[in-house]
């Protein structure tokens, strides 16, 4: 018999996603997002992003239908994300599947966005090892997952204290002056750099931290440390060397997240890292990541980006492991939980 075929709908930030697979095979992911709208507040703001949602789900998902040539009643199973992520935006997904699943009668499954950043590798790089290490870090979170099944077996070895990594590049790049968001600009101008021009902290990583948060993250220090250093030159009048200030905060996010990821597989004796989220894009944190994994004899595993980002081939993917795993589907009256751990 052939796998069933799973509907995925996102919604839990600025991206309306909807995507269609079947097993490990992607059929169609389409994807609208509200970004533009959002970088003259410097931010996403969740009111703007819910109508955007509500004005983009339907058109996205005929899309998503024409492209794949499906129609709804061939649908096997609907998945959502069910959290984490902002709550209008979030509602306005979870309405659409209970809808469609009301609609046609088929199971829905609330599903968790974070772990789907890991889930949606097996469309890219097939079937998941026995266990693995999965480091998801985009603009709304950072954390360290133990993957010993994706569907029903995930535990959060750590997480960041206060900013995500991508937040972090974000309030930097505003501090620089750079255009929302600075992520990328950041990525950019590092590259022209030196990365050990300027030694900015590395947080969570002195012994006592070891002890209480070995895989957790601490970005705002570090995010404190460049303003210092900033106004510090400012206040001379000196112009500030854009490029080594980027390229030494970009080192210094990466050497943490890989030498907390590469020790956790240590911890754990973890031989495979997947990488997950809009982040990881970064060239310092692939570069870097690359070398380490490579040295410590781990396979890394990192899509390409547009599966990073969010969208709806993730929803899809984990509602399919789910299904494959045998966890039942979610009852039609549970509701969205915008801090789902
Ligand atoms: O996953 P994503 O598209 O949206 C969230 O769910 O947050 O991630 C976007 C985040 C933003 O903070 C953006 O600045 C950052 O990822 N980002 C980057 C790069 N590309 C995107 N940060 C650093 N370097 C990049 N190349
Ligand atoms: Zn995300």
């Amino acid at each position: 018999m052939s796998e069933p075929l799973v509907l995925g709908i996102e919604s839990s930030c600025d991206e309306t996603g909807v995507a269609l697979v079947r097993g490990n095979d992607l059929l169609v992911d389409s994807v609208a997002s509200s970004v533009e709208e959002h970088a003259r507040f410097g931010g996403i703001i969740p009111e703007i992003a819910s109508r955007a949602h509500l004005e983009a789900m339907v058109p996205t998902l005929s899309r998503a239908l024409q492209i794949a040539d499906v129609d709804l009643g061939s649908i096997d199973a609907i998945a959502v994300t069910a959290g984490p992520g902002l709550v209008g935006p979030l509602t306005v997904g979870v309405s659409a599947a209970k809808a469609l699943a009301l609609a046609t009668g088929k199971p829905l499954y609330g599903v968790n966005h974070v772990i789907g950043h890991a889930a949606v590798d097996q469309l890219v790089h097939g079937e998941f090892p026995e266990r693995f290490l999965a480091l998801v870090v985009s603009g709304g979170h950072s954390s360290m997952l133990l993957v010993d099944d994706i569907a029903t077996g995930v535990r959060e070895l750590g997480s960041t204290l206060d900013d995500a990594a991508g937040e972090a590049f974000d309030k930097v790049g505003r501090l620089l002056g750079l255009p929302y968001p600075g992520g990328p600009h950041i990525d950019r101008l590092a590259r022209e750099g030196d990365p050990a021009a300027i030694r900015f902290p590395r947080g969570l990583t002195s012994a006592k931290d070891q002890a209480a948060h070995a895989y957790d993250f601490s970005f705002s220090g570090l995010k404190t440390a460049v303003a210092r250093w900033v106004e510090a030159r400012e206040a001379v009048g000196q112009e500030l060397p854009l490029a080594d200030i980027s390229a030494s905060f970009a080192a210094a996010v990466a050497d943490v997240l890989t030498a907390k990821t590469i020790a956790a597989c240590e911890r754990h004796g973890l031989d495979t890292v997947v990488i997950g989220g809009g982040f990881s894009a970064n060239s310092q944190l692939r570069d870097m990541a690359a070398l380490r994994c490579a040295e410590a004899g781990i396979t890394l595993r990192v899509p390409p980006i547009r599966y990073c980002t969010d969208n709806g081939a993730m929803i899809a993917a984990l509602g399919a492991s789910m299904i494959r795993a045998g966890v039942a589907p979610s009852r039609l009256d549970f509701g969205v939980d915008s801090s789902m751990p």
